[in-house]
């Protein structure tokens, strides 16, 4: 199977899971990135079951939108059942580093909000030790230099974010990104903590401190159901 085939394949697995747990007329918290909208389109057959959606970024709002999802702002609502997105790595814990898409301040928000978070993902993002995937940090742009300079001190390579034209990616929030490769992240939670304590930096992409409570994990021999609960 082809990668995107089995994001595909994990993409209708959550829709699965979303149908059989979670109570009609709920609000369903939803991620961004190529198998978020796989979930998106997946969910959309069944969309009258449920109330809306909060959504982590523009681009899963506009794509929730053109298959006539409701989108809740997150102020408005008081609890969510249950939040679905994508992750670059997953380790053995559940925790990820996420934000190749760049929205991981929302995800990082929706949730933080939700009871459960289920990680949709194919084989190839989980690892023993997170880091191959540089680990974004989304910064103030005035803050771009100090905070490099504290990720060099880690023993990383920060590197600003650019488009396709040179120019700093901005996030939804108007912000920077810098990307920092070449970490070995043996300690997800200390790391997360410790860049999240800079002032400057609006959130670092770990998501130790709360990670998934599950993994949906699409493999060639089909998707498997990873509960971090019940891992020793
Ligand atoms: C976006 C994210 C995505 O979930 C992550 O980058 C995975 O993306 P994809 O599903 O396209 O591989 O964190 O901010």
């Amino acid at each position: 199977m082809t990668q995107d085939e089995l994001k595909q394949l994990v993409g209708q697995a959550a829709a699965d899971y979303v149908n059989a747990n979670v109570p009609e007329g709920a609000i369903i918290g939803v991620g961004t990135g190529s198998t978020a909208n796989c979930f998106i389109d997946a969910i959309a057959k069944t969309k009258s079951r449920y109330c809306g959606a909060v959504s982590s970024s523009l681009a899963t709002t506009a794509r929730l939108k053109s298959h006539g999802i409701e989108v809740f702002d997150l102020n408005d609502i008081k609890s969510l059942s249950i939040y679905v997105d994508g992750a670059d790595e997953i380790d053995h814990s559940g925790a990820m580093i996420k934000g190749g898409g760049g929205a991981f301040t929302r995800e990082k928000i929706v949730s933080s909000v939700a009871d459960v978070f289920v990680c949709i993902a194919d084989a190839s993002k989980r690892v023993d030790v997170m880091g191959t995937f540089a680990l974004p940090v989304e910064v103030l742009p005035m803050a771009r230099t100090a905070i490099g300079r504290k990720l060099a001190a880690l023993d990383g390579v920060p590197v600003l974010r650019v488009t396709k034209d040179g120019m700093p990616f901005i996030t939804d929030n108007g912000n920077e990104i810098i990307d920092v490769k070449g970490l070995s992240i043996t300690d997800p939670r200390a790391l997360e903590a410790q860049i999240n304590a800079w002032p400057g930096v609006v959130t670092v992409g770990l998501f130790a401190a709360r990670g998934a409570n599950l993994c949906l994990l699409s493999t060639e021999q089909g998707v498997e159901c990873i509960d971090y609960a019940q891992q020793v």
